[in-house]
């Protein structure tokens, strides 16, 4: 592990998509970075809202945080990111992993994207590569390459916490589906067990929790936690049973509700597509291409 500097993990909770976004710092006045944050969007009128964004940029001021490093896990699939929005309050690079370049050119032909849409990755401020670091004041986040849920995703670490993406998900809800563009159960069982292969104690923070309706929806876990009690890949879970799982689980999911605005939105690191004459920007809908 990486620094000897104590992190202070400040989570947020977006109840509309269930997303989890964090602030991680030393202290006050102290450089930051925050993983994962949420642009609320309304699919019936086409209208973002600033509302999650805003709780964010109000804990960064009221602490005097600076902003260093906005990072992404992957590009979500369930909420658009407010990356820019941070950015053009807060500072900082918004920062993604390398292998965001497939995600891009998969979903350049979903959407039928002309030459305009940059498949290099250019729309980030930087690309982290596996094993990778990141400084920020005292501290440093270390990027690992977890691919499956997406072929980019990454989580991150920072002292003995890591920020998991979706990969896993607390013990009773379990994995991350598999069944995206770009997606493999095979790839996210071997990303699953880099991760369960930290000390038992490691704490996990979740990008995610759907909670059943017994319990209040929790942001973290831990290494032992996982390694007993996760219902998809606990100890003693062999990557064909896992796999058997989770393919035939995946086939019984609907599509997230938000999938197609967001995946349009952060796969351009979170900026809308470029206004037409009249100056407003539009999506699309791929008929039948899900
Ligand atoms: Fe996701």
């Amino acid at each position: 592990m990486s620094s000897h500097s104590k992190a202070v993990i400040q989570h947020f909770f977006d109840s509309e998509t269930w997303t989890y976004t964090y602030v991680v710092y030393e202290d006050l006045g102290s450089p930051c970075v925050i993983i994962d944050s949420v642009l609320n969007y309304d699919p019936k009128s086409g209208r973002t809202k600033t509302k999650s964004a805003d709780e964010v940029i109000a804990f960064v001021k009221s602490k005097k945080l600076q902003t260093t490093w906005i990072l992404e896990t992957h590009a979500h699939a369930d909420h658009l990111t407010a990356a820019p929005y941070l950015q053009s309050q807060l500072g900082g690079k918004i920062v993604i992993g390398d292998h965001i370049t497939n995600v891009q050119t998969v979903f350049k032909g979903v959407f039928g994207l002309d030459e305009r849409f940059d498949t290099r990755g250019a729309q980030f401020d930087y690309l982290l590569k596996d094993g990778e670091s990141l400084s920020f004041g005292n501290l440093s986040l270390k990027a690992l390459y977890v691919p499956g849920h997406t072929p980019a995703c990454m989580a991150y670490e920072i002292g003995d916490a890591i920020f998991v993406g979706d990969t896993l998900f607390m013990p009773d809800v379990g994995t991350a589906r598999c069944d995206f563009p770009g997606g493999n159960a095979n790839m996210l069982y071997q990303s699953v067990q880099k991760i369960l292969a930290y000390p038992p104690e490691t704490k996990l923070y979740m990008c995610h929790d759907y909670p059943p309706a017994s319990r209040e929806a929790h942001y973290m876990s831990t290494v032992g936690e996982e390694k007993k009690h996760n219902i998809h890949v606990h100890d003693g879970i062999t990557e064909e049973q896992f796999v058997q799982m989770r393919t035939a689980r995946d086939k019984t999911l609907e599509m997230p509700t938000l999938i197609l605005p967001s995946i349009q939105v952060n796969i351009r690191a979170g900026h809308f597509p470029e206004p037409d004459a009249n100056g407003i920007s539009y999506l699309k809908i791929p008929l039948n291409a899900l």
